[in-house]
């Protein structure tokens, strides 16, 4: 099976997971994309959908699903999103597709985050993925040197705007053995609006897709 294809799997499988009449969290990413293809064969079974950005609203909205607007909805029973790497403690990098900062506010929200990935995303240490930070466009070079700091090498991703109007930095070269410990000192750092570790709140469930079906991982 082609990557895709085992992308397409864990988006349809994680169906299982939304209940009847009830708005759902849907991520960013082509992972995430097989997954509204899936929501949009039961969209008359569900309220809508609160969105992590904009290319995400486009395609629900292209199926005819409703959007919510995160404000507007108290807490979600969960949240399905793809990850750029996902460890055995179910912390994970985020951000690949520059929209770490709504997908942490919806899985911040959703009661259960089902995590879909296909099995090149599952590693035992977090970081060959270079690390993306959502940072505001005034404090990009102060909080550069900062990440410097703490041994990586930030790297800007040129010609990227977010949703949200702010920039990325990309941290390479970066061997993430304690994920919390980390997310929360990049978090300390003024002008970082978010860090795309996922640690303090990991995923519930990981959908793996492999070559000899989907692993569902608790
Ligand atoms: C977007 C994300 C994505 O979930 C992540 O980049 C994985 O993307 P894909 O499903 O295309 O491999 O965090 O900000």
């Amino acid at each position: 099976m082609t990557q895709d294809e085992l992308k397409k799997a864990v988006g349809f499988a994680a169906l299982k997971f939304v209940k009847p009449q009830t708005i759902v969290g849907v991520g960013t990413g082509s992972t995430a994309a097989h997954f509204i293809d899936a929501l949009a064969t039961i969209k008359h079974d569900i309220i809508g959908a609160v969105s992590s950005s904009e290319a995400s609203t486009a395609k629900l909205k292209s199926y005819g699903i409703t959007i919510f607007d995160c404000n507007d909805v108290d807490s979600l029973d969960i949240y399905v999103d793809g990850a750029d790497e996902i460890n055995h403690q179910m912390h994970m990098i985020k951000g690949g597709g520059a929209a770490l900062t709504r997908e942490k506010i919806i899985s911040a929200i959703s009661k259960q985050f089902i995590c879909i990935v296909d099995e090149s995303k599952v590693v035992n240490t977090l970081g060959k993925f270079p690390l993306p930070i959502e940072v505001i466009p005034m404090a990009r070079s102060y909080v550069a040197r900062e990440l410097f700091k703490l041994g990586g090498k930030p790297i800007y991703r040129q010609g990227v705007i977010t949703d949200n109007g702010n920039v990325i930095l990309d941290i390479h070269d970066l061997t993430i053995t304690d994920p919390i410990e980390l997310e929360n000192k990049i978090n300390s750092i003024a002008g970082v609006v978010t860090v795309g570790l996922f640690a303090n709140r990991g995923a519930n469930i990981a959908l793996v897709g492999t070559a000899n079906g989907v692993k569902e991982i608790i």
